[in-house]
């Protein structure tokens, strides 16, 4: 039998988006159905604390947000073959990250292009936010499977985190040439839809932006949301030619409306102010994606209402204590290859 792992996560910083529904659950959805791949979906809150080192609060309260916004959206936690797992609470990732830290260049670890607009951006990152991508290999590794013919290590993830697993699969072929085959190299998967732009129309969507549609969002503030979105800015009339391309309300039709032959005709219709004597307004169409995102939404917000009386708790121990004993394995496993094992013979 071959050993088949995914391994995901998200930071635990606040209640999820419809961002992350599109550009990562959707993938981890599909990841679950194949019940020979155990999945371990990461509560990264040890990565929250690289940029919200002073909100621990936040942090915690967020873990419960992401669990119940990963059962709404359908995550099995009750299958045997699915993990959550609380990141703070494996020690041996700890190591192994330590370990990895070593292996990994600091000249890789700076070209990687969010750490890069990070400092562009923000000018003082903590230290541990600087080795944030190196952190996460550790994430990935700590449940390697042993490097055989037939054993994978799937990633799912949004777009952004590409050049993340590229380092991260450069990292243990390194490692596993330099000292010996202790983990098999990640392999990253994204989704069709990239990134989602937010309702501004600006840059992606992010809760602290004020441009993110919540999973959690009530039908009304959904709506509300929509119909004040970033439309074309140089259509006055609904008979005037639009740009349907840098209109985010055609990306999300783009992105969630079930017919897309539809999508595609109105924004014909757009681009040409008039066709066939028939126009379409931002209006109609801000509310024709708010009832496509209602009925998208509703299933989601029914199940999260259920899953607050779950033993969360219950379900995150569950999984973390699978997780651990995997870790401990492939951590003494690295550890071995480095020689840095208890040294009876001294
Ligand atoms: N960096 C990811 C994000 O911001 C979250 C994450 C943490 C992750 N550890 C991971 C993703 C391991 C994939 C694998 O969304």
């Amino acid at each position: 039998m071959s050993d088949r792992r995914v391994l995901t996560g998200m930071r635990t910083t606040g209640p999820l988006h419809l961002g992350h529904y599109v550009g990562a659950l959707k993938l981890w959805l599909e990841a679950q159905k194949d019940s020979d791949l155990e999945c371990f979906f990461l509560l990264a809150d040890l990565q929250a604390l690289t940029t919200h080192a002073d909100r621990p609060d936040l942090i915690r309260n967020s873990v419960r947000e992401v669990v119940l916004d990963w059962i709404a959206v359908g995550l099995e936690y009750w299958k045997p073959n699915i993990h959550f797992v609380l990141q703070s609470q494996v020690p041996a990732r700890a190591l192994l990250s330590q370990l990895l830290s070593n292996v990994a260049r600091w000249s890789e670890v700076q070209r990687n292009p969010t750490i890069q607009s990070e400092l562009a951006h923000q000018g003082s990152p903590s230290a541990g936010f600087m080795i944030y991508t190196v952190d996460q290999a550790a994430d990935i590794f700590m449940v390697s499977p042993v490097p055989k013919k037939g054993n994978r290590l799937l990633v799912p993830v949004g777009a952004d985190q590409l050049p993340h697993l590229n380092d991260a699969r450069d990292w243990a072929r390194r490692f596993n040439r330099t000292y010996s085959e202790v983990f098999v190299p990640c392999e990253g998967q994204v989704g069709l839809v990239g990134r989602l732009v937010g309702t501004d129309g600006s840059s992606k969507m992010s809760k602290s932006l004020g441009n993110a549609i919540m999973l959690s969002d009530s039908p009304d503030v959904v709506t509300q949301k929509v119909m004040s979105m970033y439309t074309d800015p140089n259509r006055a009339r609904k008979t005037d030619p639009g740009n349907p391309d840098t209109n985010p309300v055609f990306e999300y039709l783009r992105a969630f409306h079930p017919n897309q032959n539809q999508v595609m005709h109105w924004a014909n219709m757009y681009r040409a102010g008039v066709l066939g004597g028939e126009s379409i307004g931002d209006v109609q169409l801000k509310k024709e994606l708010a009832a496509t995102l209602n009925i998208l939404l509703e299933p989601i917000r029914q199940r999260r209402k259920e899953a607050q009386e779950l033993a969360l708790g219950d379900i995150v121990e569950a999984g973390t204590i699978r997780t651990n004993e995997i870790a401990e394995e492939v951590t003494s496993r690295a550890m071995e290859a480095m020689h840095l094992g208890f040294p009876v013979n001294l």
